[in-house]
């Protein structure tokens, strides 16, 4: 289906606009530093999808000239073994920050895990201290999936002031801190907003009301056109898995919205791959950059 050109919002090239800003700004800042800015990731475990998602941080880390490592743990890592390795992140002055990225195992307690990662070094904004003070709208590291949304926004020239938003999830890494976020009193913010999650009676009737929908629950396909008003702005989350059989990996990555059906209907849409996907990691790396300036914690 051919969707016209004004109507997509093109995270990959906005994306891709605002990382070129930052390698100038990178390059300028290494005239007079010592070292490039450092994002640490760990991840334990060989899940696909989380293997896929560091690697993208990893080089995209290249791409801006900052330095990246890899922490690779074996998946019976344990809790304590993951607690030495945050700690060892925590004080390494040569790292300005770093992720774990999540899913963590079954075996493995994430918030004891994310409550460990000092806030000042907590660029995934995941940290209790983090999310308060974005709840306060005080200066913190803004979780990075919410961060690239209000990005695509403001960059496509949406205006919110006084939309009503549904936003569709109440997870702690999108759903509920891009509902916060939307509310605030700022200039991508002040939303009405509504949260729906799996114990709300009737989403389509919310969905319906709604002037910005931001999609994110994991169900490929979920936001069908009848679901959504004329004229709406369209965020999808979603990336899930499903088989694409002849294709070459033999899945592709589906969004939580009918695209075809809803996107004839939208007056603005992010596609899936290459709409919210390539903000986040752009959010974590100016997240990174905030660290290695120390802009938010002296
Ligand atoms: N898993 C899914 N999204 C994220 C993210 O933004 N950060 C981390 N650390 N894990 C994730």
């Amino acid at each position: 289906m051919t969707i016209a050109a004004n109507k997509l919002i093109d995270g990959k090239l906005i994306a891709q606009t605002i990382q070129d800003e930052m390698a100038v700004e990178v390059a300028d800042m290494l005239k007079s530093s010592t070292r490039a800015p450092h994002l640490a990731a760990v991840l334990v475990g060989n899940d696909g999808g989380s293997l896929t998602y560091v690697n993208a941080k990893v080089n995209a880390c290249e791409r801006v000239g900052f330095a990246s490592t890899l922490h690779h743990l074996d998946e019976w890592t344990t809790e304590e073994e993951l607690l030495k390795v945050v700690e060892q992140l925590n004080q390494n002055p040569e790292v300005d920050g770093f992720i774990v990225q999540l899913p963590l195992p079954k075996h493995i307690n994430e918030n004891r895990i994310i409550e460990a990662i000092s806030p000042a070094k907590d660029v995934d904004g995941f940290h209790p201290v983090n999310v308060g003070r974005m709840a306060l709208n005080l200066p913190c590291y803004l979780p990075a999936t919410p961060s690239g949304i209000l990005q695509l926004l403001e960059r496509s020239g949406v205006t919110t002031s006084g939309k009503h938003c549904v936003v569709i999830g109440r997870s702690n890494i999108v759903g509920s801190p891009i509902s916060i976020l939307l509310a605030r009193n700022e200039s991508i913010g002040n939303c009405t907003v509504t949260l729906c999650h799996s114990k709300t009676a009737d989403i389509a009737y919310h969905t319906r009301q709604a002037d910005i929908i931001v999609m994110a629950i994991g169900k490929p396909g979920f936001l069908k056109a009848d679901m959504v008003k004329e004229g709406a702005v369209i965020i999808d989350v979603g990336t899930t898995r499903v088989d694409a059989p002849g294709t070459k990996l033999g899945w592709r990555l589906k969004g939580d919205v009918d695209f075809d059906g809803v996107a004839p209907l939208a007056s603005r849409i992010t596609p899936v791959p290459g709409g919210v996907g390539p903000m986040t990691i752009t959010g974590l790396l100016q997240n990174t950059l905030l660290a290695a300036k120390k802009a938010i914690y002296k």
